[in-house]
């Protein structure tokens, strides 16, 4: 592999949905991401962040290869993997793998703690006899800090913790090394308490194991706080992309400033009053034309609704590695 070749190489991602027509007489299609273009080094963690609907969970399960995509190609150390026939794709599972919202949902709760790392394990084929994978699966348990390994690896997972659960998840995901580590919205289901140290616990992997990570939150300061850049999407597509400080110090985007403005630290939100955007985000069946943002632009109305908003569709431009879409970016 080149060795500044990104670990997962995203381009030109395209995802769509059949939906009934609102009318409830034929079918439209609902485009929930829009030409997405993504890169992830080895060690490196990316927050996608936006609201509800915004297309978090398609691109991650695009990636993950678990639901169809319409365009576009995900590269995995240069290897497509939209390429992959039904039996390549299994074996090449073991290299990226995924650490669901719901761990109340994602682990077997009829299995215990330690059969379900042996079953990964098994399923990679990264052990051959019994011994070797449950030596592997005591060690993956050790470093999540499920500890004593045997005896938590004896429980049964419906008698874990919401957060012990989303280790055994990590564990079962990291044993198998992995080039990429995607991760949709790990600690939203969690008690508040327990999530800094399960996304700690990503991060510190992550960087042992030089592994990539796409982190999807909605919650830009979780972003800030353990990505080290931030890609900021709406209605299917980023509008912005930076370092996670420099998006947080100085979003360029109107989206990214109303989202930045809320941010309860103080530090971050002195610098701008809140802003408080009205409406809703809109459905993917009908993206409105020009800038898909411009209904709820703050920027759009201060500036007296320029036309250049409503014709034309701005691209996503980059300045010093700071990518934003937005024809007025900077002024
Ligand atoms: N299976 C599906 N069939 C039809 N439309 C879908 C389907 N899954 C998602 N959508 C639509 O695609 C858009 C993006 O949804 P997606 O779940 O990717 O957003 P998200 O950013 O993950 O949202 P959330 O923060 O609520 O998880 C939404 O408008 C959603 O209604
Ligand atoms: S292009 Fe216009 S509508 Fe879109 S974000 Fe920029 S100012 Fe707002
Ligand atoms: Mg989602």
């Amino acid at each position: 592999m080149d060795s500044n070749q990104p670990t997962l190489e995203v381009t030109n991602l395209v995802v769509e949905y059949s939906a009934k027509s609102r009318s409830g007489r034929g079918v439209e299609v609902a485009r929930a991401v829009d030409g997405v273009n993504l890169s992830i080094a080895s060690g490196e963690t990316l927050a996608i962040v936006g609201e509800s609907g915004s297309g978090k969970s398609s691109i991650a399960n695009a990636i993950m290869r678990l639901i169809d995509v319409a365009d576009g190609s995900i590269s995995l150390e240069g290897q497509n993997l939209l390429d992959l026939n039904g039996a390549q794709l299994r074996t090449a599972r073991r290299n990226f793998q995924m650490i669901f919202q719901d761990p109340f949902e994602s682990l077997d709760p009829r299995r215990t703690v330690l059969d379900t790392v042996i079953e990964s394990i098994a399923i990679a084929g990264i052990a051959s006899s019994h011994e070797d994978q449950k030596a592997l699966a005591l060690q993956a348990l050790e470093n999540v800090g499920l500890i004593p390994a045997e005896r938590v690896g004896e429980r049964y997972t419906y008698q874990l913790s919401g957060g012990q659960r989303q280790r055994v998840a990590i564990a079962a995901a990291m044993v198998l090394k992995p080039r990429l580590l995607v991760a949709d919205e790990p600690v939203s289901m969690l008690d508040v308490s327990l999530r800094a140290g399960i996304l700690r616990l990503m991060q510190q992997m992550s960087e042992q194991l030089g592994v990539a990570t796409l982190f999807i939150t909605h919650d830009l300061s979780l972003a800030w706080m353990y990505a080290d850049r931030i890609a900021v999407v709406y209605l299917g597509r980023v509008v912005e992309e930076a370092s996670a400080a420099e998006l947080i110090t100085s979003p360029q985007h109107p989206y990214t400033k109303a989202l930045v403005s809320v941010i309860p630290v103080p530090e971050v939100s002195t610098h701008d009053k809140r802003i408080v955007l009205t409406g809703e985000i809109p459905n993917p069946t009908d993206i409105p034309a020009g800038c898909r943002f411009r209904p709820r632009c703050p920027k759009f109305r201060e500036l007296g609704e320029p036309d250049v908003c409503a014709t034309l569709d701005p691209k996503l431009k980059s300045t010093d590695n700071h990518y934003v879409a937005c024809h007025f970016a900077g002024q």
